[in-house]
């Protein structure tokens, strides 16, 4: 269900933004979008410390990557709700007019020049680790850097899913953000979502399915190779950790802004 704001109104904390829409996804998940401070430009895939104003005064901040891309005039954030966590516990209840803080200071390492050029671009996400690549998948760099962007998102259930195949299918299917991203992404992107807890289309962890061949055949492509390949990583800290193995086993080197390699992994962030 999503609520919209009918009318923004003037924000009154020192770094405050103006919630304009909540959708929540499941009861674990949510995602919202506030207004973009006039100054804040952004790379795709970095984050920003957005929060509330705790009961002592002080503000209570988390690192949130932005979702929405950078030519958006609003931001969104997709979260998750963790009921006795300190901010999303509280964060879960906002609604279209509540302001948020927002500290315009973005950074990151799931940014494109944090890569050598390549062929094909991997995204792997597990749960909320979708966030950056909402707003990766959005940018026409990504689809003017690789001839293939392949997408990978593990959930326990299908429900969990659902924000990212909707905004899958509306990059497909918006003509307007076909014309912003630019012509032929259509066949560059791909889609492979799998669930573990709950029957889906494609059940098992990204990783297994990676280590037992089913991902490549599905997909008609070959195992990475630092040749080729180059990948985002962000997920849930057993995943990074696994899959950041495995890259190097590819013979993947991981980059950073400062030395851009073959891969790059940000925490997904949890409350
Ligand atoms: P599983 O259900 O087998 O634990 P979470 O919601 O706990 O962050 O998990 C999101 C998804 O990431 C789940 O589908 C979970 O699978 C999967 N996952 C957790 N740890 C790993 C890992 N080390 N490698 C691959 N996938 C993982």
């Amino acid at each position: 269900m999503t609520e919209t704001s009918p009318a923004v109104k003037t924000p009154t904390l020192p770094d405050s933004q103006t919630v304009t829409a909540v959708t929540h996804w499941t009861d674990r998940l949510f995602s919202f979008r506030v207004t973009r401070p006039a100054s804040l430009r952004f790379r795709s895939g970095e984050f920003v410390m957005i929060g509330l104003m705790g009961d002592n005064g002080k503000p209570l901040l988390r690192a949130y990557s932005i979702a929405s891309p950078s030519w958006d005039e609003e931001l969104e954030f997709y979260s998750i709700k963790v009921q006795d966590g300190p901010l999303t516990s509280r964060l879960q209840h906002i609604q279209p007019g509540d302001e948020i803080i927002l500290r315009p200071k973005p950074v990151g390492t799931l940014v494109h020049d944090a890569l050598l050029p390549g062929r094909r671009i991997w995204f792997f996400a597990t749960g909320t680790g979708f966030a950056p690549f909402a707003s990766l998948l959005r940018d026409p760099q990504t689809y003017e850097d690789y001839d293939e962007v392949i997408i990978t998102h593990t959930c326990r259930e299908r429900g969990e899913l659902t924000y990212g195949a909707q905004l899958i299918d509306g990059i497909r299917k918006d003509p307007l953000l076909a014309e912003l991203i630019g012509e032929g992404f259509h066949e560059k992107l791909r889609y492979y979502p799998t669930t573990t807890r709950e029957d889906s289309p494609k059940m098992g962890r990204i990783t297994d399915l990676m280590r037992d061949g089913t991902v490549f055949a599905d997909l008609g492509v070959p195992p990475l190779s630092a040749e080729c390949d180059r990948a985002m990583v962000c997920g849930n800290l057993a995943f990074n950790l696994e899959i950041k193995d495995m890259l190097e086993g590819y013979g993947l080197d991981e980059g950073a802004n400062s030395k851009p390699a073959h891969y790059v992994v940000e925490k997904a962030f949890l409350d």
